[in-house]
């Protein structure tokens, strides 16, 4: 039975990795990103490394109409997610005294909003997954981070979304985890991509978490039965203690 899952973020970085390793199993897959060309050139990406079906949607995860528009997308293509993938998000640095106020609310609403939207627009098409392959159940997996479980100067308004977003996951278990749809947030210290590449001056590139690393995980997390269920994930970075 082909699985199918709906990545945010996929046209890049972590997102597109996980992408390439579910369409080397067969997935299908809807992907998103803000730019159309960034997202034609992951799913010929994709499509070579094996995916039955991929689509995009090019969306800002900030629109507040986003997790309509694109479970109606996804539910043109595919009846059923057998896993969400709540990838995308956005950060920028700050200390809190002078944290442009328009740069928080982004943040919340690309971080916190829309995977919270979409998780509440993904259900019933969760409850499927459960319905037709009860052996895997429907998985959940948010991207959360480490300054959301340990505080790093400067990313207050980032870690915050991030910490939400554990807690989200958190309560989507007790709520739905009795029902076959599992969640896991995973909440790693810095790991390259372009997302943190504004610090590798100071924490060079590689000495931070591969994003295949960070893939492997989320590969075992769609091949536990649902009656495991792990909330939460965190992977600091080797040798930099419980910090970034
Ligand atoms: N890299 C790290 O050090 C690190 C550490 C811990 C957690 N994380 C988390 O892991 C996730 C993926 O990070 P990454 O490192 O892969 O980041 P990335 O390389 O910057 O990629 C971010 C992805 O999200 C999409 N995106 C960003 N803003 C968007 C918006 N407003 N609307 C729609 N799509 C948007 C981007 O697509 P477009 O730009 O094409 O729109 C891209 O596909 C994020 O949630 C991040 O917070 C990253």
């Amino acid at each position: 039975m082909t699985r199918s899952a709906l990545i945010t973020g996929g046209s890049r970085g972590i997102g597109l990795a996980i992408g390439r390793r579910l369409a080397s199993e067969g997935w299908s897959m809807l992907i998103t990103g803000r730019k159309q060309d960034t997202l034609d050139d992951a799913a010929q990406t994709l499509t070579d490394s094996g995916a039955a079906r991929v689509r995009t949607v090019a969306c800002d995860m900030a629109d507040p109409d986003v997790a309509e528009i694109l479970i109606s997308e996804y539910g043109k293509s595919f009846r059923a997610i057998d896993a969400l993938i709540l990838n995308a998000g956005v950060g920028t640095a700050g200390p809190i005294d002078t944290y442009p106020m328009r740069r928080f609310d982004k943040t919340i609403d690309v971080n916190l909003r829309a995977p919270f939207a979409l998780l509440q627009a993904a259900m019933p098409l969760l409850h499927n997954a459960v319905a037709a392959d009860p052996a895997h159940g429907a998985k959940v997996i948010a991207l959360a981070s480490l300054a959301g479980v340990y505080p790093e100067a400067g990313l207050a308004a980032y870690g915050a979304t991030k910490a939400a977003l554990l807690s989200v996951i958190d309560t989507l278990n007790s709520e739905q985890s009795g029902s076959g749809i599992t969640g896991t947030a995973i909440a790693p210290g810095y790991v390259d991509t372009d997302m943190s590449a504004w610090i590798t001056d100071r924490i060079p590139a590689d000495t931070m978490i591969s994003v295949d690393d960070i893939v492997e995980l989320v590969a075992a997390l769609t091949r536990l039965s649902p009656r495991a269920v792990v909330s939460r994930v965190v992977v600091t970075r080797a040798g930099a203690g419980l910090q970034a």
